[in-house]
């Protein structure tokens, strides 16, 4: 029987009620019909992220591998179609999959992420140019991000009038702009959809994998936002916040081989969107109080330093 991490129970049942105390109770059973099915043993304490949990296993034939058990929840469906795509090219390797249990065997690679790295600009390529090769053709049945382009637009005309902002109108006006004109029409590419640095792991058939992809189908430049959102708490620290936001940008679309300009945008449009969730939820990191209101003015000045071109 494998031990549930504490810190995983708590948050999931803090997040999930008694959907998620009767999935928890399933889990170690779960975990056990998969192992036997697959022929796997456990070879190492359990893993987890904000949703799953992710055994080390031994296949049957000696090879490494995890086994990842993800919360049944809607956000997690595609993540097996996304790692079949890229058939292991810039993303660990999908060996089996139960759609049912949300639960896949994957490629192991090694414990360390790309956070770990100290240099910001090396981070930022490495990411890009994982970003570049993970930007292939959708497959069909992938959930599209333009079809979320509506709710985003109604999101933040919404937020803009009920909540008690600082935001200027320029600045809400400018991420709305994006949505219409990016966010409306947009290439049947593989996005990750959560690009960041600590969904990349040490690897050893290649430097460097993703892993836990969302699996979307869009614009690879999304992904530019997802990856500076993810900064953001390194940015912080930044004496010169505007030059360093702009360093983010400019690495990443070289890296990436994208247009800055539309990096721009979607990060501006994520800053925006971060601000506002910030306001209704909290951040996972400060929930509220003092350290909420901090991170939520960060995420204003981001939005307005990335308004701008430059
Ligand atoms: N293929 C893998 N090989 C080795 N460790 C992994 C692998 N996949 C995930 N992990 C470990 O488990 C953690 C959580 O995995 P992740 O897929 O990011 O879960 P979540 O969807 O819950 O965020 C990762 O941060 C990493 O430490
Ligand atoms: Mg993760």
């Amino acid at each position: 029987m494998i031990a549930v991490p504490e810190e995983f129970t708590r948050t999931t049942l803090a997040r999930e009620g008694d959907a998620g105390s009767a999935w928890l109770a399933e889990l170690p059973g779960i975990v056990e019909e998969l192992l036997e099915r697959w022929g796997c043993v456990p070879d190492g304490p359990v893993m987890h992220g904000g949703v799953g949990v992710v055994v080390p296993v031994r296949r049957p034939d000696g090879g490494t591998a995890v086994l990842k058990v993800s919360f049944p929840h809607p956000g997690n469906v595609h993540e097996p179609d996304a790692f079949a795509a890229w058939g292991g090219r810039g993303a660990v390797a999908l060996h089996e999959r139960d759609d049912e249990r949300f639960a896949m065997l994957l490629e192991r690679v090694r414990a360390a992420t790309l956070a770990e790295l100290a240099d910001g600009d090396e981070l930022v390529t490495v990411a890009a140019r994982l970003g570049r090769r993970l930007a292939v053709p959708a497959p069909a049945h992938l959930p599209r991000l333009c079809e979320q382009a509506g709710a985003w637009e109604e999101g933040l005309r919404g937020d803009a009038r009920e909540l008690a902002h600082a935001l200027p109108a320029r600045v809400v006006d400018a991420a709305v702009a994006t949505v219409r004109e990016l966010g409306r029409v947009q290439p049947d590419t593989l996005v990750h959809g959560d690009l960041h640095a600590r969904n990349i792991l040490r690897a050893d058939r290649e430097p460097w994998l993703a892993v836990d992809p969302k699996g979307y189908a869009g614009d690879p430049a999304y992904d530019g936002g997802t990856l500076l959102k993810s900064r953001a708490l390194a940015l912080l620290e930044a004496d010169d916040l505007h030059g360093a936001v702009h360093r983010v940008l400019d690495v990443f679309a070289e890296g990436a081989e994208l247009d800055r300009e539309r990096v721009r945008r979607w990060a501006q449009l994520h800053a925006v969107q971060a601000a506002f969730w910030g306001r209704r939820h909290g951040f996972r990191r400060a929930r509220r109080g003092p350290g909420r209101d901090r991170l939520t003015d960060f995420a204003d000045h981001l939005a307005q330093l990335l308004t701008r071109p430059r």
